[in-house]
């Protein structure tokens, strides 16, 4: 199939020029004055989000253009690509098809000749009678133990997703079953999960795409040699799981076929922990629970594909990132769930946005001219009040912020509830509309000390809001920042599904582990200060 794509340099569009005019006008006003009017065209809701985007630096005539850019730079286009099998993920040839991960079997989605809805359906079916058996000790280890204990090894993103949704799901995951996630190849990590623990009642999830990275490989091993030394070489068949694309690199492991779990190359990395990577999420919370977030995701993907453009939530979040990233040159942005369960959410998107945004090529291969993806960073509300907000307020480099509020806690204490969400609304109160010195001195404080106590304000922020941390809205909240991230990258005309930028490192580490193992200079071309490094490691090692 051919790629149609109107044009992959938006600055070439008329609309990039308008918006380049209003940046000088609109960027130049404040969110305060914007908002001296009721913006409520500027709340949408889909699936069981709701986003606030009225504190965003921007008016009718910005909105207007952003969707002249959208449809300019055919994103409409691109998308409907995406969800039909087009190869858009053009270096590495792929389709890119996380979205029939979650379509039903009927949707019958096609990746050349092979039906992927029928392959999804397949491997659904079979993650959700073993987890169901893991679940009921239907399933045991070698011994006839019950599993108490899964430890998902993996990295990126076959460890960030299951992760970040174990902690997310929390109340809704079996106590009886703990998880454990362990990445790094730092030994502390391997090493300190398995402190405790009893091989017989421990089960091993290796989940890698590749089932070739090296993190991931080595933390399998050690994983494997604890359980060998104390149950023998014919207990890893019962202990160990792969989810993976490499099936004979998972034989060769040693993962019997009933225990490994496919998935397909037109799955991201980053894109999937609702496919067979999500298999700890499903023994934790339940495969009927696991299908109700994949319902999440897909209520989101059914309103990307057919919500009109203005009304279209993840088009208006992706093209406001667009505005301030490209028009008022915001560099980075804030996530702040006020939701602890949501603690790793900023990390798993990190890895969402950067990895695919992160770019500086265009699909053509030619240069970008202008800024790509903002770096993402956060840490829950209201942790983060006590740390970084002070440069939020009062640095010299602007930030926007998401802010993710929950109304219902599945906790029951209402009041400190009630003090979070009080605490999101005054900050996103705060963050937009600042303090002006009459104000600050009207209140009390005299000069020069009030001097310090004004807040320039004029921070973008979004507020998305939902009534509870089920898995349903879990599912439409990601899977709207994934339609997001993918709106930017089709404005700016990048392949937001390659990650060439993290090869390189790979490669050299290999190198550096070879010279530090045996001595030897493998690598000519190392640089100075790298080898000086070397030596100076081998000498304090
Ligand atoms: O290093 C980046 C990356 O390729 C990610 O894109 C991916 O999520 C991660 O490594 C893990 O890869 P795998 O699942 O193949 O082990």
């Amino acid at each position: 199939m051919t790629i149609r794509v109107m044009t992959s340099d938006p600055t070439g569009t008329a609309a990039w020029a308008q918006l380049s005019e209003l940046a000088g006008s609109v960027g130049g006003s404040t969110i305060r004055s914007l908002c001296s009017v009721d913006r409520d065209w500027l709340r949408i809701s889909a699936a069981s989000i709701f986003m606030d985007a009225s504190r965003q630096r921007v008016n009718s005539d910005v909105v207007k253009s952003l969707m002249a850019l959208a449809s300019e730079c055919g994103v409409e286009v691109l998308r409907d690509q995406m969800f039909s099998g087009v190869h858009i993920n053009s270096t590495e040839d792929r389709a890119v098809l996380h979205t029939a991960l979650r379509a039903p079997l009927s949707a019958g989605v096609h990746d050349g000749d092979v039906d992927v809805s029928q392959s999804v359906s397949e491997v659904l079916h079979r993650m959700a009678q073993f987890s169901g058996a893991v679940r009921q000790g239907e399933i045991l280890g070698a011994s006839g133990l019950k599993f108490s204990h899964v430890i998902n090894i993996g990295i990126g993103g076959s460890d960030l997703g299951p992760a970040m949704a174990y902690q997310a799901l929390a109340p809704f995951c079996d106590p009886d079953i703990q998880m454990q996630f362990v990445s790094n190849v730092d030994p502390a990590d391997i090493h300190q999960a398995l402190i405790g623990l009893d091989p017989a009642s421990t089960l091993f999830i290796v989940a890698s795409k590749t089932f070739t990275t090296a993190e991931t490989m080595t933390n399998a091993g050690v994983a494997r040699d604890w359980l060998v030394s104390e149950l023998g070489e014919g207990a890893v068949g019962s202990h160990f799981v792969a989810l993976s694309t490499n099936a004979s690199a998972v034989a060769e492991f040693g993962v019997t076929e009933d225990f490994t779990f496919g998935f397909w190359d037109w799955v991201g990395g980053r894109y999937s922990m609702d496919s067979a990577i999500g298999l700890s999420t499903m023994i934790a919370i339940g495969p009927a629970a696991f299908f109700e977030m994949l319902e999440g995701f897909r209520a989101m993907d059914v309103h990307f594909q057919s919500a009109p453009a203005e009304v279209n939530l993840p088009i208006v979040m992706g093209l406001l990132a667009v505005w301030n990233r490209n028009f008022l040159g915001i560099e980075t942005t804030a996530v702040l769930p006020y939701s602890h369960v949501l603690a790793r959410f900023p990390a798993y998107l990190q890895q969402l946005t950067m990895e695919s945004n992160g770019k500086s090529v265009r699909r053509d291969g030619s240069g970008v001219t202008y800024a790509t993806g903002a770096i993402v960073w956060g840490e829950p509300g209201t942790n983060g009040q006590h740390s970084f907000y002070q440069l939020l307020h009062q640095g010299t480099s602007t930030v926007a912020v998401d802010e993710i509020i929950i109304a219902t806690s599945e906790y029951p204490d209402q009041i400190q509830q009630d003090m979070l969400v009080a605490n999101a609304l005054a900050q996103a109160s705060v963050l937009s509309m600042g303090r002006t010195l009459d104000e600050v001195v009207e209140a009390g404080t005299p000069v020069p000390l009030a001097l310090h106590k004004v807040m320039p304000g004029n921070r973008p922020t979004t507020v998305l809001m939902a009534q509870r941390l089920d898995p349903f809205t879990l599912g439409s909240l990601i899977a709207l920042y994934e339609h997001s991230v993918f709106v930017q990258g089709a404005i700016w005309g990048i392949n937001s599904f390659d990650q060439w930028g993290v090869e390189l490192g790979k490669i050299v580490a290999l190198g550096i582990l070879d010279e530090i193992e045996t001595g030897r200079s493998a690598d000519e071309t190392l640089d100075a200060p790298t080898r000086a490094s070397i030596k100076q490691y081998l000498k304090l090692k």
